[in-house]
């Protein structure tokens, strides 16, 4: 049997075991002895428990586009781009052949004390994407975020925060503070060790006034376009404008994480270009690095100049911060995701249609979808269901008491932007199978 999946990450789904196989299940067995048990989930032994039909995860061996082959040599098809970061395709040949190039030149600089010229590059990419005018890079999401919550504290001279129910910043102290996505699990083992400066308003709700922000000390709004791990929630037309004005006449910095909805996801470069409402710091990461950990804070000169001029020691650096491997990867990943960019609204219009014809509910824009379903098994039930037929896709989304939970819920997609028509027309058809 050939066992190599196609070079451009094309294909449907092909399985030779059963899922988990049994290469998978004897990993897995590895892992479990040897990690924090909070870290992957051992669905068979919880499943056993709870009576649920349940099983462990499969282990990936190679990805190309938006295919994965597990080590038991069976292929799937990858609707979540690797938590986003494969936007640009798992493994896109030029993304490789920048890693490798750079390889065989420079592994480590250092840092704030001595850059390289691909760190230089990317950042000026970055502005003339954005129209930002100045970088702080990381490795992670909550990096940006970190770096944006500091730059913001600088420029206000106010330490609150106002987020959104349901945001999602990352799980790094100062992100997690900002975070209130299933806060009792979340945050609620550590409130001890988070300072108390954030206040929650809902999402795409009313705001409070400029004088209620002064007076609680806000001085950063900190928001995500389209809220991902929260459900992929939309805000009303005309909201992040209204954000915006509040920010202004709070002598507040608006802040928008975009480290899910930037570089395409949703059909512009950036999600808030559809309403033009612009931030004065914005987070990049997850795609950004073409599967490198490399993300970016970015900023406007007037903010950022917060921080004055680095005295010989950098207040805010890391050791492998602007790592040139990751430059060299961003700058390649970047240009491929820029190539792909026109299939977002394309893809994007006939998931639309598909959703109706179907009588589902599809939520987010582009290739950031939320599929809520009327009928029929439940977003983590699908989920499972279309795992076993050779599709990846997970549920996003909190229950909260008196809500629907097929509202609260849904099925996340966020596949490759190399995504072909055949898998998305692939994987509805197993949704139909699921859902029957
Ligand atoms: C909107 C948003 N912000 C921040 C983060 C945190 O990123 P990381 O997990 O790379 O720290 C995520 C991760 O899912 C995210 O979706």
């Amino acid at each position: 049997m050939d066992r190599s999946p196609p070079s451009d990450g094309t294909a449907l789904p092909r399985l030779i075991t059963p899922l988990p196989g049994p290469r998978s299940r004897a990993w897995i067995d590895r892992l479990a002895a040897v990690e924090c048990p909070a870290i992957t989930a051992r669905r068979a032994r919880r499943a056993r428990a709870l009576q649920v039909d349940q099983d462990d995860p499969i282990v990936w061996a190679r990805a190309w586009g938006a295919n994965v082959e597990d080590v038991d040599g069976n292929v799937l098809v990858d609707l979540t781009a690797g938590f986003g970061a494969a936007g640009a395709g798992h493994a896109a040949p030029t993304v490789v052949a920048a890693l490798q190039q750079q390889s065989e030149r420079l592994l480590h600089a250092m840092g704030d004390a001595f850059p390289d010229p691909r760190r230089i590059e990317l950042m000026e990419r970055l502005c003339a994407l954005t129209g930002m005018e100045r970088v702080i890079l990381g490795s992670s999401g909550s990096d940006a975020v970190e770096a944006a919550l500091k730059t913001a504290a600088l420029a206000s001279g106010r330490p609150g925060v106002l987020v959104f129910d349901r945001s999602y910043h990352g799980l790094s102290y100062g992100a997690l503070a900002a975070s209130d996505y299933k806060a009792a699990d979340f945050r609620g083992p550590f409130a001890g060790q988070l300072a108390e400066h954030v206040r929650v308003s809902a999402f795409g709700g009313p705001l409070p006034s400029p004088a209620e922000l002064r007076e609680a000390g806000v001085g950063a709004l900190l928001v995500e376009p389209i809220q991902g791990r929260g459900g992929v929630r939309t805000p009303p037309p005309g909201w992040l404008p209204r954000l915006r004005a509040l920010a202004d006449q709070a002598g507040a910095v608006l802040i928008y994480d975009e480290i899910q909805t930037g570089f395409w996801r949703t059909g512009p470069a950036l999600a808030f270009q559809d309403e033009g409402a612009r931030p004065d710091l914005l987070c990049l990461g997850k795609g950004m690095g073409g599967g490198f950990p490399i993300s970016a804070c970015l900023g406007s000169e007037a903010v950022m100049q917060a921080w004055g001029h680095s005295k010989g020691e950098a207040i805010h650096t890391q050791t492998f911060l602007g790592n040139p491997l990751g430059c060299a990867m961003a700058l390649a990943a970047i240009d491929r995701l820029e190539e792909l960019a026109p299939r977002v609204p394309v893809l994007g219009d006939w998931l639309e249609e598909q959703a109706r014809a179907r009588g589902l509910g599809l939520r987010g824009r582009g290739l950031m979808r939320g599929l809520t379903l009327p009928s029929g098994p439940d977003a983590l039930a699908l989920s499972r269901g279309l795992m076993s037929r050779g599709y990846i896709a997970l549920p996003a989304g909190e229950v909260r008491p008196g809500e629907d939970p097929r509202e609260a819920v849904v099925l996340c997609l966020t596949p490759p932007l190399c995504v072909s028509e055949e898998q998305l027309a692939g994987f509805l058809a197993a949704l139909d199978e699921v859902r029957a």
